[in-house]
């Protein structure tokens, strides 16, 4: 069945600001999918088309009935979503007749389905097993049995857990024992036990707090004012390498402790007698006036202004093991008992003593206990991994001594409590409660390393992953108390996992189940499955297996006797994870090459479509940055004896983010739809050759059937390419070999300049609504076709708090710095248009991987320069002079070089349609209406109806916020004054 991308594509970005009862807060998982996404495509592959001729006409019935009493009965439960549809039918108590019509109704649901407030009510998810039950006995299930989903690649959990949620049976397996154990948590206790469970794990998660609290307090003082302190903040130091100098200066990057909008508080560092002495401060002061000592890992000295290089730095630290117990105490953030406001001290007497006490503990426990330590090896890997530059190589010694201890002290409850708990009543229920016990530890770890930071805007404690899948050096870090409610909290991680248990367990009906295994050798029988739903390893984004070892290394301490069979090794399995990693890590990973991902995803399809019914559907998600990485998969699906059909483009805040940088606007996840391209007999189909000029001849209908489609869904640009990829391919892969007359095999990679080519037409097409796109010069199906692929619309708004100051700086650049794509994407673009991005050198900048388009203004000289095969690029002296110029002034300078400045600009016109259009934009924005005038009039540009006809396509496509569009409107508003 087709997807109301849109709608589901608004659902997934509006996950992301979901916390409460989200699986995401069970644990850390990188990458996770939507859940919006997981549901709406597991509901589309489940359930037939009704208007498509093969449905089934047992579902046709089911899914009007329920789509009928859907619409009655929730008529109420109907929002801002409600659909007009259903009111009218609800209101007037008609039937849903027409099959076209069954199939937008449900549309409507999916979409609404989708969205996270209706994910558990009642009446969706009855709705939607039932159309799931139906679907399954009508395409040949046994009465009563549930389609079964696979997904070998199952991570956080995200599919298996929308699997059941829509009435199917879901079986998820991952080579990685933690992203087993959340699918464990997610797929057989939530399930199993529900809210007996939650209440189960709030219990001893209060019986852990409260002894933790009784054994540590000790090490965490309260204030003789009776102030709780809630962070402290470190810095970590050197000895500064200045000529007889050697204080001990604290790595800072800024002194500001906090920052509201009504008050900042800071410190001061002051150098006096060879050490550095520190007060704090509050009031109101310009953050950027609060450097610290660091500035990019450099440290200037407070006593005696030296500088000491990044390379003495990371010395000095990785010879005291990363620093951390070489760190300084700066201040201590507390909150007042009386009032509850939040103030920060300096450091007391009694703060250093519990440090102190910790610290010998910690002694006593190496010496008694060796094996609490997680003293496992901390890999460096570049650009991913680069706290072992400064000595961090073991994973205990990311933490300080008290750190450590809490950490230490809490495995030792939580295993503690697994002897406790009554596991003679029930063995899997003693389990699932230790299991979340042990998880509720990870989000501790998390949010209790050296490499935490104070974030100060909110005065809260940054956690570990916060920067997503890498371990980067931080200087300064805040660290926790835990067994106070603020960041990171044990109370916090306890309440979090719980909230999901209760707002899943009346949700999920049935049991998964999950397994550790590779995709590569799956453990399910042959045909056994109805879908295959999976979101495989993305080519190098995600060092999975590494990334996780900072949880397995505590995990296993706690639950390495619960789940012998997860842990069996002292480290996450690493051999068979499927990823490009050789450029990382070239010593253990030499082997993982790019033809090695594409080798083993290979063998992954391949084993997927034996465990696939033969009928059986498949979606693959796919995100990825480069066009090879997405010839290369697609490659591997189609020799593995799949055939593609179909492919969603369903929007994901990850891909907001790229697309907003507008560059590698390439990176959406896109769902590739396909089905097994099996014989009677499950072989794999070797026989059936397709003739090339068959392909070739039937590509420009299909794209042509599916663009509109598209633009009624608001699919456009980038995502509306990859839409068109399913429909392409399923023209070349459903024979197992095309070729050519001679008898050549056609190879995937042809075939795809094709379809790009193909695509392109289409949509140019599209953009000039009609008018023969071949009229215009390669210039302007160019720049039409090129802004069409970067369009934004709408998906910056998405962009999520942390990201958006980042994003601010890319957007303020775009307005100013032209437009980019990935250079492939650029060539192949061009390629299909019949245009060479090597002869636009005037109107296209290469740099490197990305092409830009020009922005209109840095044309100028081009435009109207004596000599217009000046091309702005190669000329760095000219381009100099005109960044300081500005166009304005530019314009003012080739008029005088020109010597026929006589107060009225004669600027010749250009040569191509596009070109006179920029040159009337710059006209206008230079405020030269009189030039404008007699350009468009008297010079005759005006009179060319291709003119206006590409002035308006322009000003449809270029994105609002920029100057393009402001000029362009600006010429086309004077279009009537001036009697065109
Ligand atoms: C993109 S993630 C899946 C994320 C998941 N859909 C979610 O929403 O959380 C890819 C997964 O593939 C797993 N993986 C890598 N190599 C594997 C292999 N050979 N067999 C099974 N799983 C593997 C990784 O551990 C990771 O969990
Ligand atoms: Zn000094």
């Amino acid at each position: 069945m087709d997807l109301p991308i849109k709608r589901i594509s608004a659902h997934a970005r509006r996950e992301k600001s979901i916390r409460h009862g989200h699986i995401s807060t069970l644990h850390i998982w990188w990458a996770r999918r939507p859940l919006a996404a997981c549901r709406a495509v597991i509901c589309a592959s489940l359930w037939p088309d009704p208007a498509d001729e093969l449905c089934p006409e047992a579902f046709r019935k089911t899914a009007r009935a329920e789509m009928t009493k859907w619409a009655r009965q929730n008529l109420g439960l109907l929002g801002q979503e409600s659909f007009p549809r259903f009111n009218r039918l609800a209101k007037n108590g008609k039937k849903l007749d027409d099959n076209v019509e069954i199939r937008k109704a449900l549309f409507d649901f999916i979409a609404d389905f989708a969205n996270w407030d209706n994910s558990t009510v009642k009446e969706y998810l009855e709705t939607a097993r039932a159309l799931t039950q139906t679907a399954h006995e009508a395409l040949g299930g046994a009465s009563g049995s549930r389609p079964l989903i696979v997904d070998p690649f199952a991570g956080g959990g995200s599919i298996p857990l929308e699997a059941l949620r829509v009435g199917a049976d879901a079986f998820a397996s991952d080579l990685n024992p933690i992203a087993v154990l959340l699918n464990k948590v997610v797929l057989e206790y939530i399930p199993m036990y529900g809210q007996h469970l939650a209440d189960e794990v709030r219990k001893w998660g209060e019986w852990i707090k409260e002894a933790a609290e009784k054994e540590l307090a000790e090490f965490y003082p309260k204030d003789p004012d009776g102030a709780t302190p809630i962070a402290y903040l470190w810095a970590r130091t050197i000895n500064c390498e200045g000529p007889g100098c050697g204080a001990e200066v604290p790595i800072l990057p800024s002194r500001l402790l906090e920052k509201s909008r009504d008050r900042s508080i800071w410190i001061n560092l002051s150098g006096k007698g060879g050490s550095v002495h520190i007060t704090i401060h509050q009031g109101s002061v310009a953050e950027q006036n609060l450097n610290g000592t660091a500035k990019r890992g450099s440290v200037t000295c407070p006593c005696c202004g030296y500088t000491t290089p990044i390379a003495r730095v990371r010395e000095q630290l990785k010879k005291s093991g990363g620093g951390v117990k070489t760190a300084r105490l700066l201040a201590v953030a507390v909150v007042h008992s009386k009032n509850g406001v939040r103030d920060y001290r300096l450091p007391h007497e009694s703060d250093y003593q519990a440090l102190a006490k910790a610290a010998k503990e910690i002694i006593r426990l190496r010496y008694t206990n060796p094996d609490f330590f997680p003293d496992e090896t901390l890999p460096l890997m570049s650009g991913v991994f680069n706290v072992p530059l400064y000595g961090h190589n073991t994973w205990s010694s990311l933490y300080s001594d008290r750190q450590l201890l809490l950490l230490i002290t809490l495995c030792r409850l939580v295993k503690k409590v697994g002897e406790k708990v009554d596991s003679k009543k029930d063995v899997g229920f003693a389990s699932a409660t230790v299991t979340m016990l042990s998880l509720a530890i990870g989000k501790v770890a998390d949010y209790s390393t050296s490499i935490c930071t104070w974030v100060q805007s909110g005065a809260f404690i940054g956690h570990t992953f916060a920067q997503g899948q890498c371990l980067p050096m931080k200087f300064d870090f805040a660290e926790g108390v835990p067994l106070v409610g603020y960041s990171g909290s044990w109370e916090g991680a306890i309440d979090w996992g719980c909230r999901i248990i209760e707002r899943e367990a009346d949700a999920l009906l049935h049991v998964g189940q999950s397994e550790l295994v590779s995709a590569t050798a799956q453990s399910l029988p042959d045909d056994t499955a109805s879908c295959l739903i999976t979101d495989p390893p993305y080519y190098n984004a995600v060092p999975y297996a590494d990334l996780s070892d900072f949880f397995y290394v505590w995990h296993r301490r706690t639950l390495g006797s619960l789940h012998s069979d997860l842990f069996q090794l002292k480290e996450a399995p690493k051999a068979e994870e499927i990823c490009e990693m050789s450029g990382w890590d070239p010593d253990r990973y030499g082997n993982k090459t790019a033809a090695f991902f594409e080798n083993e995803i290979g063998k992954a399809f391949a084993d997927s479509r034996r465990v696939l019914s033969p009928t059986g559907i498949g979606v693959v998600v796919f995100a990825h940055k480069t066009t090879s990485g997405w010839e290369a998969m697609l490659q591997a699906l189609v020799s593995a004896g799949w055939t593609i059909t179909a492919s969603w483009p369903i929007d994901t805040e990850m891909a907001a983010r790229l697309r907003a940088r507008n560059s590698a606007v390439l990176a959406s996840s896109i769902h590739l739809v396909c089905r097994p391209r099996e014989n009677a007999d499950c072989t794999v189909s070797k026989t059936d050759i397709g003739d090339w000029r068959d392909v070739l001849a039937e590509l420009p209908n299909r794209i042509h059937d599916w663009m509109p489609r598209l633009a009624d869904e608001g699919v456009v640009g980038a995502d509306a390419i990859f839409a068109c990829i399913g429909p392409a391919l399923e023209v070349f892969s459903r024979y197992s070999r095309v070729e050519k007359a001679s008898g050549e095999a056609v190879t995937l990679k042809e075939y795809l300049e094709h379809v790009w080519a193909a695509v392109s037409k289409e949509a140019l097409k599209m953009i000039f609504e009609g008018a023969d796109a071949f009229g215009f010069e390669e210039d302007a199906r160019l720049t039409a076709m090129w802004l069409w692929t970067v369009a934004t619309t709408e998906k910056e708004e998405s962009l999520t708090a942390e990201g958006a100051e980042e994003e601010d700086e890319k957007i303020k650049k775009k307005t100013t710095g032209g437009f980019s794509l990935e250079y492939d994407a650029a060539r192949k673009i061009a390629q299909g248009l019949g245009a060479h991005l090597e002869d636009l050198g005037h109107l296209v900048e290469i740099q490197g991987e990305t092409a830009v388009l020009l922005p209109v203004a840095a044309r100028t000289r081009y435009l109207f320069g004596k000599d217009s095969t000046e091309a702005p690029r190669g000329r760095p002296k000219k381009k100099d002079k005109q960044l300081t110029l500005g166009f304005e002034g530019e314009l003012k300078q080739i008029e005088e070089e020109s010597g026929d400045w006589t107060g009225e600009f004669k600027g010749k016109a250009g040569k191509t349609v596009l070109d006179q259009v920029h040159q009337s934009m710059i006209l206008f924005a230079a405020g030269r209406s009189e030039a404008l005038k007699r350009f468009l009039v008297e010079d005759g540009i005006g009179r060319n109806f291709l003119f206006w006809r590409l002035a308006q396509s322009l000003s449809a496509l270029y994105p609002t916020s920029t100057n393009e569009k402001r000029w362009v409107d600006g010429v086309l508003a004077r279009k009537k004054g001036l009697g065109f």
